[in-house]
């Protein structure tokens, strides 16, 4: 198992290219199996949850090429195996994602019940309740969602309990192909479900309101091949912007689409980050002075991403002040705070709020990552530490994450990965 070493003091200075949305990325190869036609998808980030959703796709028969450049060509002209076995599921919850198109392009659809993992329960409910509600009978055995809707689905009113991502994805995805209009209400208002719904109308789907919270679908009896450009990853030029502040550096993130970092740009402006935008696509992060406390609130999009709270705490640690930091979205979000104190951070957690006291001065260590975000939050805690940090588990950060010791050597760091 890899690991990453990381000698903390160096201030991350110079220009990181963005990479495509592994969170757009994903929905966006589920959709190729909702057409026999081809459908090339560029700028497709070369990370771990990427090759399991290929690979996801070749088990149902759909012939995956992937090019050198990030580009994938999907072809799912046949679909021999409308499932979704356990032992991909286990490894990437974002496989449900398969369940939608599965069912409305085969009539049927096998696809192993996730589970839990590091973050919370992460349960597939409302994808189930939802896709009932556009005709499949769905039912449960041996740790299998079987979904059948051998005539088709057809429309309906969804209305989502509470916003889920991969949810609004998995029902507009399968409304895409069933007769009549489906309205989803509460949708997530995610950049990456607007992203989706973009590829799917350049497929021939006629989708309108994606990005907002009331999302218009008028089903179509099929959809054909078609080309797109992902959106750039706006947790990865989030977790690179905390970097530059973290280490009182000066780091301009290009490629990527300032407003999706609205949240997070205010909150470190007022933390005493500077924070700019010196052409169209590009952020330029520096820090000179000292970091304040501040508070944040996970939320739903456009509120600030639970995807970044865990690097935001690393980064609160080096402020003066107290910042409370409350977890809206995850019950189980706040594993990387004992790492974190373990390298001489001052974090209590009660329930779904951490208390983060500093600033601090973060000492090397051997730590573990329980989930993606939490090791990137490590090693941006190892950043700025003294002496040795060992990240330990580091395919968690390679689940979602291209290149990063590269790109993070580039600006300055001093890391390596060893075997
Ligand atoms: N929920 C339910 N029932 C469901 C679905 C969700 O109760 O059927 C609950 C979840 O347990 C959670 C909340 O609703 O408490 C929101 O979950 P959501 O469904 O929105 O999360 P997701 O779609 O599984 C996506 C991202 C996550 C990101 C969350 C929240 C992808 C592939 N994953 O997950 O990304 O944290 O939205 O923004 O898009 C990551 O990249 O590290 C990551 C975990």
């Amino acid at each position: 198992m890899d690991k990453l070493r990381i000698w903390g003091g160096c201030a991350l200075e110079g220009e990181v290219p963005i990479s495509g949305a592994k969170n757009s990325a994903l929905p966006l190869l589920a959709a190729c199996l909702l057409t026999e036609e081809p459908v090339t998808l560029h700028r497709i980030p070369q990370v771990r949850d990427i090759r399991t959703m290929q690979e996801l796709l070749r088990l149902t028969g759909a012939e995956v090429h992937v090019d050198g450049a990030g580009a994938v060509r999907v072809c799912a002209a046949r679909i021999a195996r409308p499932e979704a076995p356990y032992e991909l599921v286990k490894t990437m919850r974002a496989s449900s994602l398969v369940l939608g198109p599965l069912a409305a392009r085969t009539g049927k659809a096998r696809v192993s019940l996730p589970g839990g993992c590091a973050i919370g329960a992460r349960p597939v409910n409302l994808h189930i309740a939802a896709l009932e509600q556009l005709g499949a009978r769905v039912g449960q055995s041996h740790g299998y969602i079987e979904a059948a809707a051998p005539g088709g689905l057809r429309g309906a009113l969804i209305h989502f309990d509470r916003i889920t991502v991969t949810g609004t994805e998995d029902i507009m995805m399968a409304a895409a192909l069933a007769r009549g209009e489906t309205v989803i209400e509460n949708a997530a208002r995610e950049p990456e479900v607007a992203d989706l719904a973009e590829l799917l109308n350049k497929m021939g789907a006629r989708i309108e309101g994606a990005g907002t919270s009331t999302i218009r679908i008028q089903g179509v009896e099929r959809l054909g091949g078609a080309t797109h450009t992902i959106i750039p990853d706006r947790i990865e030029a989030g977790t690179f912007a905390i970097a530059a502040a973290i280490t009182g550096g000066d780091l301009t993130l290009t490629g990527c689409i300032p407003e999706h970092l609205n949240a997070l740009i205010v909150k470190l402006r007022q933390a005493g980050v500077e924070v700019t935008v010196p052409a169209e696509g590009s952020l330029r992060v520096r820090r000179a002075g000292a970091l304040r406390a501040v508070d944040v609130t996970t939320e739903e999009y456009p509120g600030f991403a639970t995807d970044l709270q865990a690097q935001f705490m690393a980064l609160m640690t080096q402020a003066d002040g107290i910042a409370l930091i409350t977890e809206t979205i995850f019950e189980n979000r706040f594993m990387h705070a004992l790492e974190l104190n373990r390298m001489g951070a001052n974090i209590r957690v009660e329930g779904r709020q951490a208390i983060v006291a500093g600033p601090r001065t973060l000492t090397g260590a051997q730590v573990i990552a329980s989930d993606l975000r939490a090791s990137a939050s490590l090693v941006l805690a190892g950043l700025v530490a003294r002496g040795e940090t060992v990240v330990d588990r580091v395919y968690h950060l390679d689940r979602g994450y291209e290149r990063i010791e590269q790109k993070l050597v580039q600006a300055g760091a001093r890391i390596r990965r060893e075997s």
